[in-house]
């Protein structure tokens, strides 16, 4: 299911020249199921129409307070009312500072103090129009008020500096709007996830590794961070965004080999719940070369394999001193799913086990798991990964509630 489907957003635009990305903005969170009603400030419309976000959208775009199609004639109620939340992008340093103080001189901002329902705002200005202490105190007053502020970035800016200010990319405020309506099930919460394959050297050059893409770890992560919790991803050579960076509550390291993840789980190990989504290599090279290997014609070569620490196994262990994390697995098995899961739990001693067929499956956006526990096991079916990972989050937060 689309993450915003029955969602009404009122999407309110104000003056920067970050509105331009106000359209693809529109087009994210129609793309995700939302129905988006544009409120554009007159400064905004300098910068972009309102008929492109009509287009967009489908709805004609509200830009003036005072605006004849509502029938009681008070579009300032009736927008704010119908909304499921305000999101506005960008947010220009005047704006935040009307709305900081409550001020309703347009309907925009009026609609933000006649409003029933959370207001997200995504500023956008120069840097020091950023920095400034007025702008600071807008942003002091707008947390204070339970406004939920996504961003600045920084980076390039459009006046040649390069700072904060920037507004977050419509990918990035789409993400954090999907995650502002997912439940804080894991609020506080410290997760440690591994995603992804490790890659085992032979030589500077040739190694062996597992076939994974990481997305199923990485869904988890996104879903973890959705929730509320403190997420360290702990990621194999992949090729993915890192979810939610903006949200400040994801920390990613990136490992190469089995034995730098185990240590960079150890290190981490003061956790609550731990996802051992990796495809870990087994075995190690025991007699891996520094210097390249050379081929000789008609020679075979022998390699030794060492195993490798069994990270998972290893939180087990400290799990039963400590009481904690809660160690979830994660098991590809080629037939038989039920079966090998339940002894795979057992043997490594863990609460829960998820597991999929595979390896039809690596590298889709899609999977179907099976959630192994001591109450039994139940098949969550096929979907997206990132809908399979947020209802596995879900069941996991019951279990340490
Ligand atoms: O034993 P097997 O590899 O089938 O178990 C799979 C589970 O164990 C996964 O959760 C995987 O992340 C974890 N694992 C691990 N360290 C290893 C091998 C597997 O954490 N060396």
């Amino acid at each position: 299911m689309a993450s915003l489907a029955n969602k009404k957003i009122v999407l309110g635009i104000s003056g920067g020249i970050a509105a331009y990305k106000s359209a693809e903005l529109a087009r994210a969170l129609i793309q995700e199921g939302a129905q988006v009603q544009v409120v554009m400030t007159e400064a905004a419309q300098q910068f972009i129409t309102p008929v492109t976000l009509q287009a967009l959208t489908g709805q004609s775009v509200y830009t003036n307070q005072w605006d004849g199609r509502i029938a009681n004639n008070m579009a300032h109620i009736e927008l704010s009312r119908q909304a499921d939340a305000i999101l506005i992008a960008p947010a220009s340093a005047d704006l935040m500072a009307k709305l900081s103080l409550g001020l309703a001189d347009d309907l925009l901002s009026t609609l933000c103090l006649a409003r029933d329902c959370p207001l997200l705002i995504a500023p956008a200005m120069n840097l020091q129009m950023w920095a400034h202490p007025a702008t600071q105190r807008s942003l002091e007053r707008l947390n204070k008020d339970g406004v939920m502020v996504l961003g600045p970035g920084s980076g390039d800016q459009a006046c040649g500096e390069v700072g904060l200010g920037r507004m977050l990319e419509p990918s990035e405020i789409c993400e954090q709007l999907i995650a502002f309506f997912q439940p804080q099930v894991l609020k506080n919460k410290r997760v440690l996830i591994t995603a992804g394959p490790t890659f085992e050297a032979i030589d500077p050059v040739r190694g062996i590794t597992n076939l994974s893409s990481g997305k199923m770890g990485f869904a988890v992560a996104q879903a973890a961070v959705e929730a509320g919790a403190q997420v360290h991803l702990i990621a194999g050579p992949c090729d993915l965004a890192t979810p939610l960076v903006s949200s400040g509550r994801i920390l990613r390291t990136n490992v190469t080999s089995g034995e730098e993840m185990y240590q960079a789980v150890l290190d981490s190990a003061t956790c609550d719940v731990f996802f051992a989504v990796a495809a870990v290599a087994d075995w190690t090279i025991a007699n891996r070369t520094k210097q390249k290997i050379k081929r000789q014609e008609q020679t075979d070569l022998d390699l030794q394999f060492r195993s490798n620490p069994d990270i998972l196994l290893e939180m087990a262990k400290i799990a039963k001193r400590k009481s904690k994390p809660y160690c979830v697995g994660f098991a590809a098995e080629t037939d038989r799913l039920g079966k090998h899961c339940k002894e795979k739990r057992v043997r490594k001693g863990i609460p829960m086990i998820v597991g999929n067929i595979g390896p039809a499956t690596f590298g889709l956006d899609t999977n179907e798991i099976l959630v192994v526990d001591e109450k039994g096991s139940k098949n969550l079916g096929r979907a997206s990964k990132l809908d399979l990972a947020r209802r596995l989050i879900a069941i996991v937060a019951t279990r340490i509630s």
